[in-house]
């Protein structure tokens, strides 16, 4: 069978419906596309991890420390699945990794912007898990089987992550006034990031027809930035905090909530590197992976050693 007729195969599964494995023949496109957003999509779990584990240490309680635990440490493990699902392309984890390191690699712009209070906590939990929900609902229906399978059991727990960060905004928005204060501050300063993170305009989007095409994306940046938009206005309207968006209204015909324009400008500069943490992210990660290498190298010594007795 020619390229030409593999290709026509392929895309006629894809229409179909298919899952694709990684043992199935794919267009070396496909292959890289999916290599390009999925690691980018590990790293962005990893690095996502910083924001939050910085406050672990000054959750107001014993209850909320635990749960923040429980959530950086599933983020840890998202990541894992994530890289493990790209080693099936044929990428080598530790290429993906020097990537990251070396700032060759994107992550998620939301995670470039600082924790300043502990309602950032909950915002994150809320806004930013609330938005992945969005994208990764998509994703576990996506023609990739690996990719897709990851994301059912991602998404499972993403849900504990926006349910819980909700309490933490809810608790306070309904709090005394500083912590009302403390809320409706935070929210001010990650909802434009927030409907960054599915992306640039479709106009302005290089990557999504070819994934459309090949349904690893099944919704544009655009569509699933509404959806994120209608599912989370009447969420902060219902702990009475207001979007920081004075051009938001409902369109009751479209049955859509109209915003304002978002600052493109920030959004680039930010995924340039110039972002307010994109400099102190890059330098944890580095600092991290250079502390561990100690436990790295034994870990291959023992495997060594393993391997010889057997
Ligand atoms: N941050 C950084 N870079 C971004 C970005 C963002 N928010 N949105 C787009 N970009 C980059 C793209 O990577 C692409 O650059 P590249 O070609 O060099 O990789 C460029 O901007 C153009 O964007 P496109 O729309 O053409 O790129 P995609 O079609 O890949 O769409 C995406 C971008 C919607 C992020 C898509 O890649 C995607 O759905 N990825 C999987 C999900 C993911 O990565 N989520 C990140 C958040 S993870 C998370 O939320 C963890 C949770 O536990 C909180």
């Amino acid at each position: 069978m020619s390229e030409e007729q593999k290709l026509q195969e392929f895309e006629k599964r894809i229409e179909a419906g298919d899952v694709i494995e990684p043992k199935d023949w794919m267009p070396e496109k496909y292959r890289k596309q999916l290599i390009r957003m999925m690691s980018q999509h590990a790293h962005s779990e990893y690095v996502g991890m910083l924001p939050e584990g910085n406050w672990i240490t000054r959750a107001p309680s014993l209850r909320r420390k635990m749960t923040l635990l429980a959530k950086v440490q599933d983020e840890a493990g998202h990541g894992l699945y994530i890289y493990s699902a790209t080693e099936t392309l044929g990428a080598d984890r530790h290429d993906l990794i020097q990537q990251l390191l070396n700032g060759t690699a994107k992550y998620s712009s939301i995670f470039n912007y600082p924790t300043l209070t502990w309602a950032d906590i909950g915002t994150i939990g809320w806004l930013v898990d609330g938005a992945a929900i969005v994208n990764q609902t998509m994703l576990a229906k996506c023609s990739y089987g690996p990719y897709s399978r990851a994301m059912i059991r991602i998404c499972k727990e993403e849900n504990f992550h926006k349910k819980q960060g909700y309490e933490i905004i809810a608790n306070l928005a309904n709090g005394t006034e500083a912590q009302k204060k403390m809320a409706q501050d935070s929210i001010n300063r990650w909802w434009w990031p927030s409907l960054m993170m599915f992306g640039p305009p479709d106009k302005d989007s290089p990557n999504s027809a070819e994934l459309m095409k090949w349904k690893v994306k099944l919704k544009s940046n655009d569509e699933l930035r509404q959806r994120f938009v209608d599912l989370t206005v009447p969420q902060a309207k219902a702990v009475n905090l207001t979007i920081p968006d004075p051009d938001l209204k409902f369109n009751e015909k479209a049955g859509h909530w109209e915003f304002g324009e978002i600052n493109w400008d920030e959004f680039w500069q930010v995924v340039k590197g110039y972002g307010p943490m994109n400099k102190e992210r890059m330098k944890v990660r580095n600092d991290a992976h250079d502390n561990g290498t100690w436990v790295r190298e034994a870990a291959l010594a023992y495997t060594k050693k393993r391997e010889k007795l057997n």
